[in-house]
């Protein structure tokens, strides 16, 4: 059984997503162990309630400097033995040393497609005001590992999403995430719950 925590920072919608498929069937051999925000009373952690899933909140602005947040949060991730750690709209830079310890075994889920309108300062609405400001047609989901960078590890999966006529910035986000996100970053889990995919080297490796 894959242990999964994820990482949340606001709505959940992807969060709920992955909670559904788990539910409906659509991602076997997965356990979600725990949900951890950074941000106190968001729709995420009522979402965990919900399901009857762990869920804590650990904020930065709760400790004096940032290594005590990171030393808090490495802990509670730690208790809770992860096999995967998602990070499904988590707003905050995670510390060096959690990609270290969890080398290869943390996801993302970014809403463009990777190396489009990704990298510092590229989150939530942020991008696809950008990809409408570019005039692009299609811009869609990415989701990938995690490495040291910003946006730039290997990535596992992606789906487009067509731009509309007067698409705003809230639309575009809702089609992203409706035609995309909720769709990639289930399907990610499921096949790194069942061996289908997997890290080696730096690189993606499908199987099966
Ligand atoms: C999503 O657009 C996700 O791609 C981005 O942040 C947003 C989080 O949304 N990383 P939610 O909290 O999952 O609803």
């Amino acid at each position: 059984m894959l242990r999964v925590v994820v990482l949340v920072s606001g709505g959940g919608t992807n969060l709920q997503a992955i909670i559904d498929g788990v539910r409906d069937g659509r991602v076997t051999g997965t356990e979600i162990v725990g949900v951890i925000s950074n941000n106190p009373g968001v729709k995420s952690l009522d979402r965990a309630e919900a399901a009857g899933i762990f869920h804590t909140c650990i904020s930065p602005k709760a400790f004096p400097e940032r290594a005590d947040f990171h030393r808090a949060l490495l802990e509670q991730i730690d208790a809770l033995s992860p096999d995967l750690i998602v990070l499904a709209g988590f707003l905050v830079r995670i510390p060096e040393e959690l990609i270290e310890r969890y080398d290869g075994r943390i996801i993302n889920i970014h809403p463009s497609l990777i190396p489009s309108f990704c990298g510092v300062g590229y989150y939530g609405l942020k991008v696809h005001e950008k990809a409408l400001e570019r005039g692009v047609r299609i811009t869609g989901a990415t989701v990938h590992f995690v490495n040291a960078g910003m946006d730039e590890g290997p990535i596992i999966a992606q789906k487009a999403v067509a731009v509309e006529e007067d698409d705003t910035p809230e639309i575009l986000q809702k089609r992203v995430m409706e035609q995309a996100e909720w769709i990639l970053l289930p399907q990610a889990i499921d096949d790194i719950a069942n061996g289908r995919l997997s890290i080696e080297g730096g690189k993606v490796r499908r199987k099966g």
